[in-house]
């Protein structure tokens, strides 16, 4: 049986090169937008609605949303929550839909919404995506969400531990060179996320911000076994 791929891409500006040869794409956003959404329903949101806007933050909220947005990792004025992902873990919120539009994430979801399947990864849901992953059987593209078009590190090493894994499945390979890059990162990086990304430019932004908390629990693999999936223009939990 011929193999699957699964590539990394590093950022929402090269995703040209890849669209098209991929059925599944992960967006991944660990510092914090795709974990903050698999925290959302998680606890109860029934669905995440990703706006790249500000302005079309601002329409959903007039229609009486509740919105969070995110710009340079602060909560932007006005608006209910940022993205934090304790922000979603509010018992107010089972049941309700929400808005959330960040500075990355939201804007390359957008981006790979053409997809076949766009799916949302994270460190947090990383086993439930991998083990998802390999029963699908499909060609995988993990896209990264980057900082502001740039290479990050955590969402790479994320986009490596996915592809690695497949590709120890037996049922994958890669030909690109960042994905084999993305693997030797998560190589490094798995025994010890925290100690590892001490020197990633977005944790040290975060750092600033007093946003320790949210680090950690978006560094912390494995704690939700759930799969959000983009259905319609909403982000909802795949029935698996
Ligand atoms: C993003 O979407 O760029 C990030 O999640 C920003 C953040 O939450 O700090």
């Amino acid at each position: 049986m011929e193999k699957k791929m699964v590539e990394v891409c590093y950022t929402p500006k090269d995703y040209e090169y890849f669209k098209g040869r991929f059925e599944i794409v992960v967006v991944i956003d660990v510092l914090r937008a795709t974990s903050a959404i698999c925290s959302a329903l998680n606890n109860g949101v029934s669905a995440v609605i990703p706006v790249s806007t500000i302005d079309e933050a601002k329409t959903y909220q007039e229609k009486g949303y509740l919105v969070g947005a995110e710009r340079q990792g602060e909560i932007v004025e006005g608006f209910d929550f940022g993205n934090s992902p304790y922000s979603y873990m509010k018992p107010e919120l089972k049941g309700k839909e929400i808005v959330l539009s960040t500075t990355n994430g939201t804007r390359a979801i957008n981006i790979a919404q053409e997809a076949d399947q766009v799916i949302i990864g994270s460190l947090v849901n990383l086993e439930a995506i991998t083990n998802y992953l390999i029963r699908q059987n499909k060609n995988v593209l993990c896209l990264c969400s980057g900082w502001k078009d740039k290479f990050n590190l955590e969402d790479t090493i994320c986009g490596g531990a996915i592809s690695e894994t497949l590709i120890n499945s037996g049922n994958f390979s890669s030909d690109e060179d960042s994905s084999v890059a993305a693997k030797y990162l998560y190589m490094s990086a798995k025994d010890n996320y925290m100690g590892f990304l001490k020197s990633s430019s977005h944790r040290r932004r975060l750092k600033r911000l007093n946003l320790n908390k949210d680090i950690k629990y978006c560094l912390t693999p494995n704690q939700i076994d759930l799969i959000p999936t983009l259905q319609n223009g909403k982000i909802v939990k795949l029935n698996n």
